[in-house]
């Protein structure tokens, strides 16, 4: 393969593919083309940690920059491709330089919903997804004493709890009628409203928002559905993610909410496979198309792309997992508990430390954990070996769960 790999996209599942290609013993050249400047770095703490101070931008590397070196992977970094030619096998970059490949991976990413309303463009209105997105977010926010944060999901959550605090009101606006509805059943979401409103964040659920109002191009209130006006010096808009697929759809690779590939990560061309945000995969967990954003979806998936890309075709079908951090809250979810008939309780929600293991006929398919980091990591276990467990197992704390994945 004299043109060797090219991978486009700069995160998680663009690193992984590169770094699996070559512990799979491939020796033709890699090349990753990213359109942000920085070397790729991690993104879960930006929404958590780098908004407290507690994480630096030092800290955030994904990997030491000898790795490249080594690795033999060439960063072609701050430049976007713009076109893929198939029939060529030749990618096409924003600044008109061109790259010849024989494999070809997407690995995109997804970018922020935007808000649809008026005043959505104003300074201060800010989307959190890179970087520079983050430091831009720390700078506003320390300057602000009214904060309305547009979506009660995983990015508001974050974001609330790292910016809420003496001097900062915090408002969060939700348009359903609970918190993290698209991953979280109710308890769970009734647990986390209880704790965000004890720290003093304001929830306003059931509403939208109608307008975003300004003076001089700078936010200053945010106008409700319901006809409430809240006052604003930022606003955090975190609405969910659009996969970016248009290089795909436009090169001909069906797509549908995300670049179709199959089981082993590879698109309708056998040439090009792909990974992450910007993918949907046939589940074999939910038995049903998913497109998921998550870390551990990036890098199992990529394992599975390059193992493909190289030749080799690999399946993914790793359990889910997610994460959460808010607070002093650790929440964390393995598999998928969407289509759940009976959900069982371990532990307490009134002592801040439970988990709910849910159930679709009489099997186990997922575990919501808070605090329980023992749980969830058996949970992963049982869920990977199809362990049987029943309900009243969950919930009987006598039983050691870690014996169950052995036994
Ligand atoms: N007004 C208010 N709330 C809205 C609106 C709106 N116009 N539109 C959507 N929402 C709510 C949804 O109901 C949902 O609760 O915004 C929330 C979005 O939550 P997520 O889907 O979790 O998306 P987000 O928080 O933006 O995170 C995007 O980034 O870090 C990753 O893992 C994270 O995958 C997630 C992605």
């Amino acid at each position: 393969m004299p043109d060797g790999l090219v991978v486009v996209g700069g995160s998680y599942a663009a690193v992984q593919i590169a770094a699996s290609a070559r512990e799979r013993g491939f020796d033709g050249p890699i090349r990753l083309v990213g359109e942000e400047e920085e070397p790729p770095y991690q993104r879960p703490p930006l929404s958590k940690g780098f908004l407290t101070g507690k994480t630096t931008a030092a800290m955030l590397p994904l990997r030491a920059e000898a790795f490249y070196r080594n690795a033999a992977i060439d960063l072609v970094l701050g430049t976007r491709v713009t076109a893929v030619d198939r029939i060529d096998r030749v990618v096409t970059m924003a600044d008109g330089r061109h790259l010849r490949y024989d494999r070809l991976a997407l690995a995109l990413g997804a970018r922020p919903r935007p808000l649809p309303v008026p005043g959505a463009g104003l300074d201060g209105v800010l989307a959190l997804r890179t970087l520079a997105d983050a430091e831009r977010l720390r700078a506003v926010a320390a300057q602000a004493g009214e904060v309305v944060v547009v979506g009660g999901g995983f990015i508001g959550l974050e974001v609330a709890s790292a910016l809420v605090g003496p001097g900062r009101a915090v408002t969060v606006v939700e348009a359903q009628d609970r918190l993290l509805a698209r991953a979280l059943p109710p308890a769970v979401s009734e647990f986390l409203a209880g704790v965000h409103r004890a720290r003093g964040v304001r929830l306003a659920l059931r509403t939208g928002v109608r307008s975003i109002d300004g003076t001089g191009g700078r936010v200053r209130s945010v106008t409700l559905d319901d006809g409430r006006t809240l006052g604003a010096d930022l606003v955090v808009v975190g609405i969910g993610a659009v996969p970016n697929a248009e290089i795909a759809q436009a090169c001909g690779l069906p797509c549908d909410d995300g670049i179709l590939v199959d089981r082993f990560a590879t698109t309708a061309d056998p040439a090009i496979v792909a990974a992450g945000d910007c993918t949907r995969h046939p589940n074999v967990h939910a038995g049903r198309p998913l497109r998921l954003e998550s870390v551990q979806n990036a890098l199992d998936q990529a394992r599975a792309a390059a193992g493909s890309a190289m030749g080799t075709p690999t399946p993914h079908d790793a359990v889910p997992w997610f994460w959460s951090d808010q607070y002093e809250v650790k929440l964390q979810m393995a598999g998928l508990s969407q289509g759940a008939d009976r959900s069982a309780l371990r532990g307490s929600a009134d002592q801040g430390r439970f988990s709910l293991f849910h159930f679709r006929d009489g099997r186990l398919i997922a575990v919501d954990s808070v605090n329980r980091p023992a749980d969830h990591m058996a949970a992963r276990r049982l869920l990977a070996a199809g362990r049987p467990l029943t309900a009243e197992q969950a919930a009987d704390e006598s039983i050691d769960l870690k014996l169950l994945i052995g036994s």
